[in-house]
């Protein structure tokens, strides 16, 4: 018995000896340790052999058996890494191939035009001025000469909190906030935000939308420098070519008021469906400011005078990319928020 052993040991390593890939590794082992390999066989046959023999037998092989299994170990390790090395060796990594896209974000329509909105203004040497977006009805409507029961309120379809609270629904009010922030001093200022109307929501109006306000007071302002201030915006925002027009207008917080025109970006006055076959297109609503406002504001109207406009800014946004619906502004839809 004691010979068997040695031999199948001899053998095994021998045959071990000749495994040079991974492949190979299982048969081998099958061959020898498995359930129905070599060295189980003989542990069988440990019954047929005299009991005195038997614990030394039965010793040999078990440590025939562990010294092949460690044997086996080591070469299967051993060819494991050859065969990463190997790969490794032979896998090359193409360093010029461009990385996969992160996804990252970018600013949306509206704060890419508010932002353009700030430039071509801040180079008029107007500062931004932000004021909240929750208001009384006090800076909303009265300080605005627009009192309580004036038929004018009408042009406002207003969300109440309470009787005295608003939701903004235009950026006017910050003109008095300004007035009283930085007066009586020269002021040259821009108030950008969201303003909210009770209205219903269709492709062409939203309950929420933003406007950007100006106001300018100093001294001895007029009418032609609000026109000339217009004039540059509309050039710079739309076109070196853009012509304007003015109309005559109400707003309670102006006198005169107007209503400030562009010829259409999109046909420059040929007339199409944008500007429904008029060539021309609201840029903003305007007017020199009203005394009462002055006066609201803490300016002396004898001294001071000024002018003040409003603009919408998805409305602009939707005509120059042919936006239909000013729906999509709020629809979190990325199928619509990536094209810009
Ligand atoms: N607040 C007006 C609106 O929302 C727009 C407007 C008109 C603002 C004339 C002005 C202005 O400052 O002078 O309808």
């Amino acid at each position: 018995m004691q010979d068997q052993i040695r031999i199948l040991k001899q053998q095994a390593l021998n045959d071990l000896q000749q495994v040079d890939n991974t492949e190979s590794l299982p048969g081998w082992f099958r061959d020898y340790l498995g359930k129905k390999g070599a060295v189980t066989a003989l542990l069988k046959q440990l019954g047929t052999v005299a009991a005195e023999e038997r614990p030394q037998v039965g010793k040999a092989i078990n440590d025939l058996k562990t010294e092949l299994q460690d044997s086996f170990d080591s070469l299967q390790e051993r060819l494991r890494q050859q065969k990463m090395e190997k790969e490794i060796a032979s896998d090359s990594i193409d360093v010029t191939l461009p990385g996969r896209p992160f996804p990252t974000g970018h600013l949306h329509l509206t704060t890419q035009t508010l932002r353009k909105i700030y430039q071509i203004f801040a180079e008029m040497g107007f500062q931004v001025y932000e004021a909240p977006d929750v208001e009384t009805d006090a800076y909303n409507f009265q300080a605005l000469n627009i009192p309580e029961y004036h038929p004018a309120r009408d042009m406002w379809d207003t969300f109440w909190v309470n009787k005295e609270v608003v939701l903004r629904t235009h950026t006017s009010p910050g003109q008095i906030r300004a007035m009283k922030e930085f007066g009586p001093e020269p002021i040259r200022v821009i108030l950008p935000g969201k303003c909210y109307r009770y209205e219903q929501i269709t492709p062409r109006s939203e309950h929420q939308f933003y406007q950007v306000e100006g106001l300018v007071l100093g001294h001895k302002i007029r009418m032609t420098d609000l026109i000339g201030v217009m004039n540059e915006f509309a050039r710079k925002m739309y076109g070196s070519e853009r012509k304007t027009r003015i109309r005559g207008s109400y707003f309670p917080f102006t006198e005169p008021s107007i209503e400030i025109d562009m010829d259409c970006i999109l046909c420059a006055g040929e007339g199409c469906r944008v500007c429904k076959y008029t060539s021309w297109l609201e840029v903003a609503g305007a007017g020199m400011v009203h005394p009462v406002v002055l006066k609201n504001g803490g300016y002396d109207p004898d001294v001071w005078s000024g002018f003040a406009f409003g603009m919408g800014v998805e409305r602009p946004a939707m005509l120059k990319h042919g936006i239909r619906d000013i729906r999509y502004f709020y629809g979190n839809n990325l199928q619509f928020l990536q094209q810009f």
